[in-house]
């Protein structure tokens, strides 16, 4: 039998420059759409795919976020008397298990793969989740939950991916996979920010990995590759030939929050979701669409 994926790993050491001066003070992690933190999106993804064991690879200047999940007892207390139910399930709906959280600090920014590797004596030896949490996906059925159903099958590595603008390869990781309208494709070989027109498909990784301990190793004996980084993608290139490695074509819309565009991007869209805000939202777009053209 395949091991049930327990951990997920959120590398969240970044100073995240691009929101500056915003993250002056807030870790990009606590920046909301709407009125949820972007870290919330992604727990709430990790635990709908079963995760039960939740690794923060942080550094300095992100407490907020480890007390971001602490249980708010004062708050609780204070809306429960004042009869605000509504309000107190969506703060509840934030608590976590005792012990289910644990933090540890990337004490060099090095690069994704060693911030992953950071975490390597908490993830041991089974199988594992990366989740980015810049990269926000809304889906019907969340995609964590379907890369883990689809891991049962086969195992292995597996990496969401999707479809860019060739324009737009050089930003991410890409895949090289057949073009074939599967879901499921096997990865042939892989690269971190290909330079422009090198790139061997426009499959861009996205931010959900399920992957083997092996990959941590591997990490371990990794020379720093683009940007002088130690990236994640190198080493689970390494992982090709040795053992199954899967792009996973998602179902969903993906937002890049580690983008400002991208970011008001998402806010709009989950406003729409919201049927509390969403015709006051098409109002405001409709009025701002007009004012623009005049
Ligand atoms: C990271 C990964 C890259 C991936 C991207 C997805 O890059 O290294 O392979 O395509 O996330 O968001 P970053 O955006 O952190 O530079």
């Amino acid at each position: 039998m395949r091991h049930q994926v327990r951990k997920v790993v959120f590398p969240v050491a970044g100073l995240g420059t691009r929101f500056l001066p915003a993250t002056k003070s807030i870790p990009k992690e606590i920046l909301t759409l709407v009125d949820r933190p972007l870290i919330q999106y992604a727990i709430d993804e990790a635990r709908a795919a079963g995760i039960e064991q939740f690794i923060f690879v942080t550094s300095r200047g992100k407490s907020s976020l480890e007390d971001y999940f602490d249980d708010a007892p004062h708050l609780a207390a204070e809306l429960a008397s004042g009869g605000k139910t509504d309000l107190l399930e969506i703060l509840e709906a934030t608590y976590m298990k005792s012990g289910s959280l644990a933090y540890v600090r990337q004490n060099r920014a090095l690069g994704l793969g060693h911030a992953v590797w950071c975490a390597r004596h908490l993830i041991g030896s089974e199988p594992f989740a990366v989740l980015l949490p810049d990269d926000v996906i809304a889906a019907e059925k969340p995609c964590l939950r379907q890369m883990v159903e689809a891991y049962g099958d086969v195992g292995g590595n597996m990496l969401a991916m999707m479809e860019v603008a060739p324009e737009r390869t050089s930003s991410y990781g890409v895949l090289d996979v057949a073009a074939e309208p599967k879901r499921l494709r096997p990865v042939r070989g892989m690269v971190e920010k290909p330079p422009a027109g090198e790139a061997p498909s426009n499959m861009a990784i996205i931010g959900r990995y399920i992957l083997t301990p092996s990959v941590l190793e591997a990490i371990g004996r990794a020379a720093p590759g683009s940007g002088g980084e130690i990236q994640l993608t190198d080493a689970i290139a390494s992982e090709i030939g040795r053992r199954p490695v899967n792009g996973f074509a998602f179902e969903g819309r993906r937002f890049d929050c580690g983008s400002k565009a991208g970011f008001v991007q998402a806010t709009i869209a989950f406003a729409l979701q919201r049927p509390d805000l969403r015709e006051a939202v098409l109002e405001i777009i409709a009025e701002t669409a007009a004012t623009r053209r005049a």
